[in-house]
């Protein structure tokens, strides 16, 4: 496996590599959801690159940016056993000039959701899967519905700017309680955790109801939410039913939709969803 942590030492191997790549963006502490993603490009694509680098620009200035976990060994060693062909991991210096300036937005997308919760998000995570897409240049690209929200604006940002690869969209992959696994969930304490797999309780609860015939949004909503919030996380941000087009909120669910929840267990914010279609 090969290992560049320079952009220009990448460039240089990817200018003289030929076969089709199938590619991960991550941002390391790499778990099962993550080889999940390696696995499914493995299967698809002769080879597969993975990017590690936690993106300054998508963190708000009171969010865990210098907190997040970086174990890089670690994240090699996981790669190398996933079979991954390379694994770009650059410096944050290497990878933006001081002086950069461009941003990608994709616009209404980010109204609602994550995108309200933490304003600017979606125009960093755009921004470096964007940038990341030119070097690394993938045939296809693999992304968990885990991040819904990131995954449609990816979709539409690839879809409006023509960018010339496939988007592959993959199955959250969970904990046997249910949570969704996160490099995030490293921060919670043994209570924290288990009391956290209500989230999915009360998602999987809505569903089943939803699959019953129930339609209107506010009834599966509060189904998920008394749910979760017997749980006693320390916050429920948001519980809400958007649609898959436009992720904005709707009241009945007579087209593919989503029901998504954030909610903080202790100081760590954890989203889930589960698709109504
Ligand atoms: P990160 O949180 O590291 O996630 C990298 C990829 O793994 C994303 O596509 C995410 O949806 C997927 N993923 C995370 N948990 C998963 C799970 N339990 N099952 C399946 N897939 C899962 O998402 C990001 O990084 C960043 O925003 C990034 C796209 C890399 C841009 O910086």
């Amino acid at each position: 496996m090969e290992v560049f942590h320079s952009l220009a030492d990448f460039k240089r191997w990817r200018r003289g590599f030929a076969p089709d790549i199938g590619f991960v963006a991550t941002m390391g502490a790499l778990h099962a959801g993550h080889v999940h993603l390696m696995e499914e490009s493995r299967g698809r694509n002769a080879a597969t690159v993975v990017s590690i680098f936690v993106n300054p620009l998508q963190f708000g200035p009171q969010e865990d940016f210098t907190l997040y976990p970086r174990p890089i060994e670690k994240d090699l060693e996981v790669c190398r056993n996933a079979g991954v062909t390379a694994v770009f991991a650059p410096t944050a210096e290497s990878f933006y000039a001081p002086d950069h300036r461009a941003y990608c937005e994709v616009e209404g997308l980010g109204r609602y959701l994550c995108g309200a919760a933490r304003p600017g998000h979606f125009r960093g995570v755009c921004t470096v899967v964007l940038k990341l897409f030119h070097i690394v240049r993938p045939a296809r690209a693999y992304f968990g519905k885990k991040d819904i929200q990131q995954a449609l604006i990816l979709k539409k940002m690839v879809a409006d700017f023509d960018v010339d690869l496939e988007m592959e969209l993959v199955e959250t992959m969970r904990e046997p309680s249910g949570l969704a696994m996160s490099s995030r969930n490293a921060y919670l304490t043994e209570d924290e955790r288990s009391r956290a797999a209500a989230i999915f309780r009360g998602l999987t609860l809505a569903r089943e109801a939803f699959q019953q015939g129930e339609q209107g949004s506010e009834a599966l909503m509060e189904i998920a939410r008394r749910e979760i919030e017997a749980s006693h996380p320390t916050s429920l941000q948001y519980v809400e039913i958007v649609s898959q087009a436009l992720l904005e909120p709707v009241k009945r669910v007579d087209g593919p939709a989503v029901l998504a929840v954030a909610a903080f267990y202790g100081t760590t914010r954890l989203i889930d969803n589960v698709l109504l279609e």
